[in-house]
Order: structure tokens, then C-alpha cells, then sequence
């Protein structure tokens, strides 16, 4: 099963991006995953920047701590194949979970929330355990939106076995320690962001810059300038033959 996962599409370069690029590898993949939860300009999801992303390919949106930042959210998320974090509050709207299929084969896709620099959340690590035992697939596929590089990799090692691959969001920044782990899980701490690197996290440098250097909260605008999409492929098969490698487009 080859499976593309394109980081967190930031405003308008990072639609731009999933737009211009996305139909172009839709045919190399069996299914494709979008992080969307800073697709609205950067704060949340619209209903216009869900419909560019799965008309561009996807096959399953994931969110994020943005996820209601955009009130369209709310009725998407009841209706449309998208998941927010696992370990919300019982009584979250939407799912924590997706099954997908492809070629006769299932994959499992969850997204848990870290909780160092993150806010109160459930606990990740129990709220997998329960979902592991509650729903069998033949791939799992974790994704974890987490601040952290300790926290990723702690989940990493404890799932490290028991799902076919861990990939981290959230930071907007690509880490390059795409690999497999000691038991055969593949991992990668973040896949990094889809959208402009001229920017400060896909922030407007200027307005972003500006809260290191008052000191006082700023306007909030997502940075203008070329695209970049970044995602992870994974090709999964049986634990020994797995693959992992990023995967880089720039906008011309
Ligand atoms: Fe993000
Ligand atoms: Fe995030």
C-alpha cells in the first residue's frame, strides 16, 4: 500500500501548493492524507480550502489544535471524511479515527494531540491502547500533532511494533530522521509544513517577528511568497519490506 501524507497546508501558498501538485501524484499513491488544520488562511478549515484539497487528490483530511478555529468545521467534520485529534473529551464533534481502503487492504489513521506545550488533553498514549484494541486494520497509520521532539519520539518508541508508521505534525518544520524504528514501525518526527518558508512558521515575518521583538500580542496573517509542499511517503507491505522517505515540491 503506498501512502502519501502532505504536512500542515498553511493559507494560500500552501492551497496553492496541494492545488498545482497534488493531481499531478494522485495516480503514484493509493491514498493520499492532507493535514489541514491551517488551511483557512491559517487558522482552521473552511469549506473552500476542504473542497480545493480533496478535489486536488485527498483521500482523508486530519486537523489539528486549529481544528475550530473556522466555524465550518463543525458540520465537515460530521459529514465529510476528516479527523481531529483522538484524545479530545468524550463528546467532541467529529471522529478520531478513519478506515480506508485501498487494493482490498485496510489502513487505520488516527491523530492523537501532545500534551507538553499543548494544552489539557486526554491521554495520547492510553487513547491509542484503546483504539488498537477496539479496531483491527490491515496498516495502521498514527499521526501525532504534537510541540515536542521527546514527547514524538516517546510515542514513536511505544508504538514502535505494534502500527506501521508514526508521522509528526505541528511544528511546520521537517525534522530529517525519516527511518524505521527498532521493531520495524516507520517514523518521522515532522513532516513539516505545506506552504511558504519565507514566513515564520507560514506566519507574515513582519507581523511574526514583531511578537519576539515587543513583546505584545500582534496581528495574526499568514505569510505570502513560493510554495513549498512537504510530505512523507510511505510504501507499507509487511513489517520488513516498509518504507519511509520525504517527499519535496517547490512551486516553480
Ligand atoms: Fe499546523
Ligand atoms: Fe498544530
Amino acid at each position: 500500500m503506498r501512502i502519501l501524507f502532505v504536512g500542515d497546508v498553511m493559507g494560500e501558498p500552501g492551497l496553492r501548493a496541494v492545488a498545482l501538485h497534488l493531481p499531478d501524484l494522485r495516480d503514484r499513491y493509493d491514498l493520499i492524507i492532507v493535514n489541514g488544520e491551517n488551511s483557512a488562511r491559517g487558522k482552521g478549515l473552511s469549506r473552500r480550502a476542504y473542497r480545493i484539497i480533496r478535489e486536488a487528490g485527498a483521500d482523508l483530511v486530519t486537523l489539528g489544535n486549529h481544528a475550530w478555529d473556522h466555524k465550518d468545521a463543525y458540520a465537515l467534520v460530521e459529514t465529510e471524511p476528516i479527523i481531529r485529534a483522538l484524545n479530545y473529551p468524550p463528546g467532541t464533534p467529529g471522529k478520531g479515527h478513519w478506515l480506508l481502503s485501498a487494493g482490498g487492504e485496510s489502513l487505520l489513521v488516527t491523530q492523537v494531540m501532545g500534551r507538553v506545550y499543548m494544552g489539557s488533553f486526554d491521554d495520547p498514549f492510553r487513547g491509542i491502547d484503546h483504539l488498537l484494541a477496539e479496531v483491527k486494520a490491515d496498516y495502521v497509520l498514527v499521526e501525532v500533532h504534537a510541540e515536542v521532539t521527546s514527547e514524538k519520539m516517546a510515542m514513536g518508541q511505544y508504538l514502535d511494533g505494534r502500527v506501521s508508521a508514526m508521522l509528526g505534525t505541528h511544528t511546520h518544520i521537517p525534522t530529517a530522521d525519516a527511518g524505521l524504528l527498532a521493531k520495524g514501525t516507520a517514523y518521522q518526527t515532522d513532516v513539516g509544513m505545506t506552504g511558504t518558508y519565507r514566513s515564520i512558521i507560514g506566519g507574515d515575518t513582519e507581523s511574526f517577528l514583531a511578537r519576539f521583538l515587543t513583546a505584545r500580542p500582534q496581528p495574526f496573517r499568514s505569510a505570502e511568497g513560493p510554495a513549498r509542499l512537504h510530505a512523507t511517503e510511505l510504501v507499507l507491505q509487511t513489517a520488513k519490506s516498509t518504507r519511509i522517505s520525504p517527499y519535496v515540491w517547490e512551486e516553480p
